[in-house]
């Protein structure tokens, strides 16, 4: 019979092949390609010392298995607190994804909707793995549905740090946020072979699916940076935004920053001239927490600003029209973009803060032909589906459906500030004085003094903030400078808001 020490000897080995994956030789290849292992990964995402490993010695049916198979599982924390992870290890046959592949992923998925811990996974791998057929195609199903049925209840991140391909993509499409790396990251449906079959066209992994394709014109990426090492920061960064579930507020951080500190160059922030634009992001580091801002899909329909911030060490979700891309003007790509985020804060108890300076939405053709009207629908559902306090302030522009859709009062908004400088209207005044006063224009003698009297009385009488104050919608006008003090006051005050929608199964969003 054996003895204790040899049965530990036997544990300690099996420990250390386990340990060792795909073998040396793949690690090294592994690292030549700019890479790191599955465990390198942890040990960098997690607090040091803290991970957990699950299912090390797991491995199919036949003889001579490598222990654990392509993924290394198991939980640890940031910060202090729990998250589970999983990371596909391409040192076994290309990461690819069997039935034990699978398994190991599902259990840490349900252990943390059980237990109420973010989910991250970090992908590197062929796909379904090819030998196991209809087991691995079992697999990734039993994964999606993991997915879905988690979306809502805990916070799911997926970083790309290899091959992400064919059906493969659709787990990490399913979570929260999807971060990639300008090196060795891609995501496609098909690759570059398939693609010149079908379609004729000759492209590289990277023109299809690289990190800048999924940044700046799919959207599917929300983050890309130039190394792992970047990348592994921002995801650590990024969840000390978040809580853990959707039963808990976001982590309350010490504030250091004055709550009534004022930056005088706001009040002078937005141009005289309508026409100008203005960086919206310098109105929110003058605004938030030590000028911090966490930026989501910063490249991605530029047009609208979103992302994290802290106001008095509370975490806010920022929503902000951008007047230097294209007016701040909403259209297909920056409605998408707004309202998957606004549904992200309202599943996770984030207050959203909304800054306003939008001329409407983008006509023509192109727009509507790519189904602005559905497009821009899944915003005024966004917002008015959200039950987290939701503040505004209308810096500039707020015309027509635009002013509706940016959580004015009428879509449960709560509390509505606007700077002096708003314009509030039905349209801008050029496009008003045009059609109210066509006959006078067609008669007058002078056109262009016609037309600036006309714009300039309309400017006063009708697209100002004070009608929209007189009647409630919006709740105060004040100096553009008091915004972080007025904003941090109001946010504190509306931190035990409660609100529900009406029973029903689920609503139906236009997709
Ligand atoms: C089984 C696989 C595999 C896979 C790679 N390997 N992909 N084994 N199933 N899907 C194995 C290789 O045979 C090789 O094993 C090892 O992993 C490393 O692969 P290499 O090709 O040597 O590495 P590299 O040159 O870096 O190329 C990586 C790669 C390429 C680009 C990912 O391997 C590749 O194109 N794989 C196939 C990708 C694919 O078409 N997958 C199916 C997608 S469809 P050895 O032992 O020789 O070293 C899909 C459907 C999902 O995923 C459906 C969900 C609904």
């Amino acid at each position: 019979m054996a003895t204790i020490e040899e049965k530990l000897a036997q544990l300690r080995a099996k420990k250390d092949q386990a340990k060792l994956g795909g073998g040396e030789k793949r690690i090294e290849d592994q690292h030549k390609k700019g890479k790191y292992t599955s465990r390198e990964r942890f040990a960098k995402l997690l607090d040091p010392g803290s991970f957990e490993e699950l299912d090390s010695l797991r491995s199919d049916r036949k003889e001579g298995s490598t222990l654990g198979d392509a993924v290394v599982t198991g939980y640890g924390t940031i910060d202090g607190r729990k998250v589970f992870v999983f990371g596909q290890d391409f040192t076994v046959s290309g990461g690819s994804l069997g039935e034990v592949v699978a398994a190991k992923i599902c259990k840490v998925m349900d252990l943390s909707v059980q237990t109420g811990a973010p989910c991250i996974g970090l992908n590197d791998s062929g796909g379904a793995r090819i030998q196991e057929g209809i087991h691995s195609l079992y697999g990734y199903g039993e994964i999606f549905k993991r997915n879905v049925l988690a979306s809502g209840v805990v916070p799911q991140l997926s970083a790309i740090y290899g091959p992400c391909a064919g059906g493969a993509v659709y787990s990490p499409a399913l979570t929260d946020f999807v971060f990639m790396t300008n090196t060795n990251s891609y995501m496609f449906l098909t690759g570059p072979n398939v693609v010149k079959t079908v379609t004729h066209e000759n492209v590289t992994v990277d023109q299809l699916g690289g990190a800048q394709v999924h940044m700046t014109k799919s959207g599917v990426a929300h983050f890309a940076h130039d190394t792992e090492d970047e990348s592994i920061a921002a995801i650590r960064k990024l969840f000390s935004y978040l809580p853990s579930n959707n039963m808990e507020e976001p982590p309350r951080v010490a504030c250091t920053d004055p709550i009534d500190r004022m930056d005088d160059e706001l009040n002078t922030i937005v141009p005289l001239n309508p026409n100008k634009g203005y960086n919206v992001k310098d109105v929110i580091r003058m605004v938030f927490d030590g000028g911090e801002f966490l930026e989501v899909q910063s490249l991605y329909a530029m047009n609208i600003v979103v992302g994290f911030a802290r106001l008095n060490g509370r975490t806010v979700g920022i929503v902000a029209n951008q007047p230097n891309v294209l007016a701040g003007v909403l259209d297909v790509n920056s409605s998408m973009k707004g309202a998957r985020f606004i549904r992200f804060c309202d599943c996770f108890n984030i207050p959203l803060i909304t800054f306003v300076d939008t001329p409407g939405f983008m006509p023509g053709t192109v727009q509507e032909y790519n189904g602005v009207i559905k497009h821009g629908a899944k915003m005024l559902y966004a917002y008015s589906e959200a039950t987290v306090p939701k503040l505004a302030v209308i810096m500039r522009k707020a015309y027509g459906g635009a002013y509706i859709v940016m959580s004015s009062k009428h879509l449960r908004g709560d509390i509505n500030y606007a700077w002096p400088t708003a314009q509030i209207a039905v349209m801008g005044a050029k496009g008003a004085v045009e059609i109210l006063k066509k006959k006078e224009l067609d008669a007058a003698p002078d056109k262009a003094k016609f037309i600036a009297e006309q714009e300039a009385e309309y400017a006063e009488k009708i697209e100002n903030p004070y009608i929209a104050a007189q009647h409630g919608f919006i709740d105060d006008i004040f100096e553009p400078k008091t915004t972080r003090a007025r904003l941090a006051k109001v946010m504190e005050m509306m931190s035990t808001k409660r609100d529900d929608l009406p029973p029903k199964k689920h609503g139906n969003i236009p997709l």
